[in-house]
C-alpha cells in the first residue's frame, strides 16, 4: 500500500506559491493579505487559526488576526466582516467554524464579499462550483484532488465514493470529483448498507466525522483510500479510516496525520493568491 503523503506535497506547493507570492508584492507594492475571524475560544479553532497564521508568514502572505470574544453578537461579526470587505489590503476573509450557537453561520459566510471569500463558502463560490466554473473551491476537498493529481492517481472514468454530503467538504468534494470525470456516488448518515457502495469505489473519500469508522472490510482491493477525518484523542490523532488495517489490500491511502490536513491550510493560502491575483486583473 503508497502511503500518500499530504505534507510531501504541500511542501512542494508552498514553495511555488512563495514564489508567485514574492511576485504579487513585487508587482503591487504589498504581498496578498488574508483576514481570519475567530469568535471563541474552542482549542482546535486555535490550533488551526494559529497554524493558519504560522503558514501565511512562512509563504509571505500577511495575515490580519480577529480574536472576537464568544458573546460576540452576530450584528458585530457582521460588522467586522463588512470593515474586512472593504480593507485594500485584505484578499481573503476566513471566518473560522464553528461559530457559536448563537450566530447564524450561513448568514455570517454570505455576508463575505465573493471576491474576498478564501475558503470558497459563499453562496456565489459554491454556485459556481455546482456550475462547473469554480472560482475559489473548498480548501479540504480542493486538497484531495491535488493529492491524487500529484500521485498521477486517475480520476477520470473512475467510480469515486464519497462517504458524507457537508457542506465544508462531501458535497463540494463530490462537485470536484465530477469535475475531474469520475463517476460519483455520494453516501451519508440516511443510507442503508454504506458499505455495498464504499466496496465498490476505485476511489473512496472518507468524511463522515467519525474515528477509525472504517476498515479493511469496507474497500475493495487495489482501492485509493482518502481519509479526510481529524480526531484528536488521548493516545494521539487518528482518522475516520483504520488505515493500519490496509496494507497489503488497498493500492493507496492517506495517512492521519500528514494527509489531507496539511493540503487544507495550503489550499488557503492559494485561494488567497488567487483572489489578490482576480482583484488587480
Ligand atoms: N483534514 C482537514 O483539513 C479537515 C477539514 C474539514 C473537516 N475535517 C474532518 O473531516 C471529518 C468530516 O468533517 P465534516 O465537517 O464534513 O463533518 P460533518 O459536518 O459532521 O459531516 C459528516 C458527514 O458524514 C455523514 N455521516 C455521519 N455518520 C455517517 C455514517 N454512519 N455513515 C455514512 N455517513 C455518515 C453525515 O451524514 P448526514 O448529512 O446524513 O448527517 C455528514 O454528511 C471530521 O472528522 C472533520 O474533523 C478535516
Amino acid at each position: 500500500m503508497q502511503l500518500l503523503s499530504g505534507s510531501q506535497v504541500a511542501e512542494k506547493k508552498r514553495l511555488e506559491i512563495k514564489i508567485k507570492v514574492r511576485q504579487f508584492a513585487f508587482d503591487h507594492g504589498r504581498p496578498p493579505g488574508l483576514a481570519v475571524v475567530l469568535v471563541g475560544d474552542d482549542p482546535a479553532s486555535q490550533v488551526y487559526v494559529k497554524n493558519k497564521i504560522k503558514a501565511c508568514s512562512d509563504t509571505g502572505i500577511q495575515s490580519f488576526h480577529n480574536q472576537l470574544p464568544a458573546k460576540t453578537t452576530e450584528e458585530e461579526l457582521l460588522k467586522l466582516i463588512s470593515k474586512l470587505n472593504s480593507q485594500t489590503d485584505v484578499d481573503g476573509i476566513l471566518v473560522q467554524l464553528p461559530l457559536p450557537s448563537h450566530i447564524d453561520t450561513n448568514r455570517v459566510l454570505s455576508a463575505i464579499w465573493p471576491l474576498k471569500d478564501a475558503d470558497g463558502l459563499t453562496p456565489e463560490n459554491l454556485g459556481l462550483l455546482m456550475a462547473g466554473r469554480p472560482r475559489v473551491a473548498p480548501c479540504t476537498p480542493r486538497g484531495v484532488i491535488e493529492i491524487l493529481n500529484h500521485y498521477d492517481i486517475a480520476i477520470a472514468g473512475r467510480h469515486a465514493v464519497v462517504v458524507g454530503r457537508s457542506q465544508i467538504v462531501g458535497r463540494p468534494m463530490a462537485q470536484l470529483l465530477l469535475l475531474a470525470d469520475a463517476t460519483v456516488t455520494v453516501v451519508h448518515s440516511k443510507t442503508p448498507n454504506i458499505r455495498d457502495f464504499t466496496k465498490q469505489g476505485d476511489i473512496v473519500v472518507v468524511a463522515a466525522g467519525k474515528p477509525r469508522f472504517m476498515g479493511a472490510e469496507d474497500f475493495k482491493k487495489d482501492s485509493v483510500v482518502i481519509d479526510v477525518g481529524i480526531h484528536r484523542r488521548a493516545e494521539g490523532l487518528c482518522g475516520d479510516v483504520r488505515t493500519d488495517e490496509l496494507k497489503g489490500l488497498v493500492k493507496a491511502a492517506t495517512p492521519v496525520p500528514g494527509g489531507v490536513g496539511p493540503m487544507t491550510i495550503t489550499m488557503l493560502l492559494e485561494n488567497t493568491l488567487t483572489l489578490a491575483q482576480l482583484s488587480k486583473a
